[in-house]
């Protein structure tokens, strides 16, 4: 690694896709009949999608020559045991029951282990987590230091964990009514944040004591790990696999959407050390997925993931990854936008609250800044606010989260840094003119994660 030069992508691109620019009248046709929501405009449509990194990456081709090897076996694929091996290698987990995507994981392990009336505290929510947590009947509980409810604060590490709330929680709920807590690496909700290895072990300390497990989201975990190396004293040697491992070593299962940090654009797993789970996970995978050499995916996507994760552990890629994110979140901080601090490492995440101050919550500020950000250069985000956050499960009412952001989210490897200049330009752009901006009223409103599907109308 050559720690003096800029982080040059380390590829050269093999093959391209074109992508077009489209006129403002199409852009604005496009966005009304999408309800104003970017989840909803059709691909055709967008000129540089930023909606997600999940399944949006470029494969190497490495692994587009491994997926003609794809084993497409019913039962007992040589691409699951190659997969296996490579998640057993670098992450260390003991079972592994293969998922068509990281919900599928979550949908399983939740399934398993929550209870009607239990807790399960997490360093903040992800949409589709706590969703399967409350389905199983459990409740979400937030555990997160509070600075990541700011998006200001430049604590170098807003997904650690505060012990307090935890063993408040713990103390006050009982053990008994905690199957385990859900740490995310890094906080998507929060920005794309890291924790601390030092955080994770303060939290494997307490939950031991408490005999309670640990169940990791590791959807991003070498993202994270590459944060730990940069930032957290004593790792600065080590590499991102070596952050990995020790990371995972302090964990007892993981849900992965492999769609992110592994460069597949399908896939995901769930992997456990206790037996026990394992049995129950494998038995009802068949239910969900498919059989537990496949678990919904096919043999030559298991080979993909095999060899995505090997590579998304390399230091020069992750360096490459987090590099272009934070060069496009280093030019919005100089023309003096919003951003969430410190900038994270899948995306960068427009603070919507203080971008446009005159747009109350419940008129979906977040909203309305992404659909304007379409309208100006085909540039397509998405809202992480109040929409995403839906109703209290209870009440009925609204959640109000404090974090109201439109997120602009890198796909790994997909575009360049003049791609970057032209995201920059139009979020600028948008910038200067943000006192024309009006909020939305929601015209539809589904029943489960109503961000995926909500349509809204302009209020005048
Ligand atoms: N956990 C985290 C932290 C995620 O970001 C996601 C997906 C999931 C779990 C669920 O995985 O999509 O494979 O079922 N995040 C995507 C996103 C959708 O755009 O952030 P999945």
């Amino acid at each position: 690694m050559q720690k003096k030069r800029s982080w040059a992508e380390p590829y050269k691109i093999k093959m391209v896709e074109p992508v077009f620019m489209t006129s403002p009248e199409d852009r604005k046709r496009c966005i009304e009949e999408a309800g104003y929501n970017t989840f909803l405009l059709r691909s055709k449509d967008v000129y540089i999608d930023l909606l997600t990194d999940s399944g949006t990456s470029a494969m190497s081709d490495r692994q587009w020559s491994a997926m003609m090897r794809g084993d497409e076996a019913y039962a007992g694929s040589e691409s699951f045991y190659h997969m296996e091996e490579a998640i057993q290698h670098y992450y260390g987990y003991k079972h592994i029951i293969p998922t068509h995507q990281g919900r599928a994981a979550e949908h399983l392990i939740s399934k398993i282990m929550i209870k009607p009336g239990d807790f399960v505290p997490g360093n903040m929510y992800f949409t589709t987590t706590r969703l399967h947590q409350e389905l199983a009947g459990g409740t979400f509980v937030d555990v997160i230091i509070d600075e990541a409810h700011d998006p200001e604060s430049t604590h170098p590490f807003k997904g650690n964990v505060d012990l307090e709330k935890l063993e408040h929680l713990i103390v006050e709920k009982g053990a008994a009514k905690i199957p385990y807590v859900c740490i995310a690496t890094t906080v998507n909700m929060a920005g794309g944040q890291p924790l601390s290895l030092e955080n994770l072990k303060a939290v494997r300390a307490l939950t031991k004591k408490y005999r309670i497990k640990i169940v990791h989201d590791m959807t991003r975990v070498a993202e994270n790990a590459y944060m730990i190396q940069q930032n957290e004293k004593g790792y600065s040697d080590k590499s991102v696999a070596q952050i990995v491992k020790e990371i995972c070593d302090l964990t007892d299962a993981a849900t992965m959407s492999a769609k992110k940090d592994a460069l597949v654009n399908i896939g995901g797993f769930l992997a456990v050390n206790d037996y026990d789970i394992y049995e129950e996970a494998r038995n009802l995978v068949v239910v969900y997925e498919g059989l537990h050499t496949y678990g919904g995916m096919a043999g030559r996507d298991m080979e993909a993931l095999a060899v995505g994760i090997t590579e998304s552990v390399d230091d020069d890629h992750i360096r490459a990854r987090v590099g272009q994110v934070q060069y496009l979140g280093n030019k919005l901080l100089e023309a003096g936008v919003p951003i969430v601090m410190p900038i994270g490492t899948h995306g960068i995440f427009l603070n919507a609250r203080k971008f446009l101050p005159h747009v109350s919550q419940d008129m979906f500020p977040a909203q309305a800044l992404a659909a304007e950000i379409y309208l100006d250069s085909g540039v397509r985000a998405m809202e992480r606010g109040i929409v995403s956050a839906g109703r209290n499960k209870e009440t009925g009412e609204h959640n109000y989260p404090k974090l109201e952001l439109v997120r602009l989210t890198i796909p790994r490897r997909v575009y360049t840094q003049a791609h970057m200049d032209v995201i920059a330009e139009s979020v600028e752009e948008v910038y200067q003119n943000r006192e024309d901006i009006r909020g939305l009223k929601m015209v539809y409103e589904p029943k489960y994660l109503r961000f995926f599907q909500a349509k809204f109308e302009k209020v005048v």
